[in-house]
């Protein structure tokens, strides 16, 4: 993390549906990556929070050095959550026979039934810790395919840890997550849908059915995700009128990276704003929308947190009231449609995601492709 980093704002949009309860059916689920598991802010020493990611239990942790850890939340010994037991801020005790893990590398360093008699080393044993790195305020833990061997924090072979871009060392910064009742596919082609815009995101101060218009959009293959190319900013966006301001051309990035990630750069000239969004599946039938984001726009003016905090949590709301919606049609199983162009962007994501899965690397863009669509 570079620079200044505060967090001003975040808001859990969770109140709105108990997911688990409503949930559809499940999705195929890209083992062996990061995920983002929860906050950090609240993580001093010497606490843990429980997380569910991919569907397995997690307990993360941070200890009296300061370093963030992440054990599977149960016990090597009979599989009671180690949540169960008590941190020191150094190791992790289970409640049921008092094994003792050092929580960065699962290691158990005390076994206290053992007798000068047994032969038993309690080192040897290990519970299962997952890498975990702190990255813009979240817990990123990697979450390996099921049946692999212990990973090794810090192991070369990880791949790199996603973190939000930043250009400048001073910068102030805001997150939002929320819940979602659908699969995680659901949630990432909700995420990259450009016909719902004026639908869902209708608003006197945003833009209305009435500003629907046509739209090019270029696109390019990039590895394991596509990006739309840097562009004029459409002009009924709000955040680009704040942008405009200061009367610079103003270019715009947008990244979908494997398996859950788009990255949106806003620069006009020295200004900038970024932004990470992922959806992670919770389990296989339910999955989490987090969003970070980072900016040098009118770094003195106080309420800007107030403003972006504004637009984007009304904005994620409304993804989400409309997915708990979905959700509810989703349980009954319906045939569903991709269509040209709209939802091109979505097809890419399903052909990337089986790419992966078969570890075949085949990509679905062979070149530059221009997609045109009403939004
Ligand atoms: S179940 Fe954890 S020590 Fe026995
Ligand atoms: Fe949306």
């Amino acid at each position: 993390m570079m620079g200044r980093h505060k967090v001003f704002c975040g808001e859990r949009l969770s109140d709105l549906v108990q997911v688990a309860g409503a949930a559809g059916p499940p999705a195929e689920l890209i083992f062996g990556d990061w995920y983002p598991a929860l906050r950090t802010e609240g993580l001093v020493a010497g606490k843990t929070a429980k997380a569910l990611l991919l569907g397995i239990p997690v307990l993360v942790g941070r200890k009296n050095d300061g370093t963030i850890f992440a054990l599977r939340d149960l016990c090597p010994h009979r599989g009671i959550p180690l949540s169960a037991g008590w941190f020191d801020g150094e190791a992790v005790m289970c409640k049921y026979h008092g094994w003792r893990f050092e929580p960065c590398s699962g290691q158990c360093v005390e076994i206290p039934s053992l007798t000068s008699h047994e032969t038993l080393d309690p080192t040897k044993i290990y519970a299962n810790a997952f890498p975990c790195e702190e990255r813009d305020g979240h817990a990123w833990v990697y979450v390996p395919p099921p049946g692999a061997g212990r990973v090794v924090a810090g192991s070369t072979e990880l791949p790199l840890v996603p973190e939000l871009p930043k250009f400048s060392t001073k910068f102030r910064s805001a997150y939002l997550t929320a819940d979602l009742p659908c699969n995680v596919d659901h949630g990432i082609i909700g995420l990259m849908d450009p016909a719902h815009g004026p639908f869902v995101h209708q608003a006197w101060w945003w833009r209305s059915r009435a500003s629907i218009h046509e739209k090019t959009k270029h696109f390019e293959p990039i590895p394991e995700g596509f990006r739309m190319a840097s562009h004029a900013p459409s002009a009924n966006s709000a955040p680009y009128k704040l942008l405009g301001v200061y009367g610079e051309p103003i270019t715009t990035t947008i990244d979908f990276v494997l398996p859950n990630r788009r990255y949106e750069t806003i620069r006009a000239g020295e200004k900038w704003f970024t932004s990470l969004t992922t959806v992670t599946p919770v389990t296989p039938s339910t999955c989490r929308i987090d969003v970070v984001a980072a900016w040098n726009v009118f770094y003195r003016v106080p309420f800007v947190t107030s403003i972006a905090k504004f637009f984007g949590a009304r904005f994620v709301r409304q993804d989400q009231e409309t997915m708990i919606e979905q959700a509810e049609g989703l349980r009954f199983n319906p045939g569903l449609m991709l269509i040209d162009d709209a939802d091109k962007p979505a097809k890419w994501y399903f052909a990337l995601k089986q790419a992966r899965l078969k570890g075949t690397g085949e990509h679905p863009l062979s070149g530059p492709v221009t997609l045109h669509w009403r939004s």
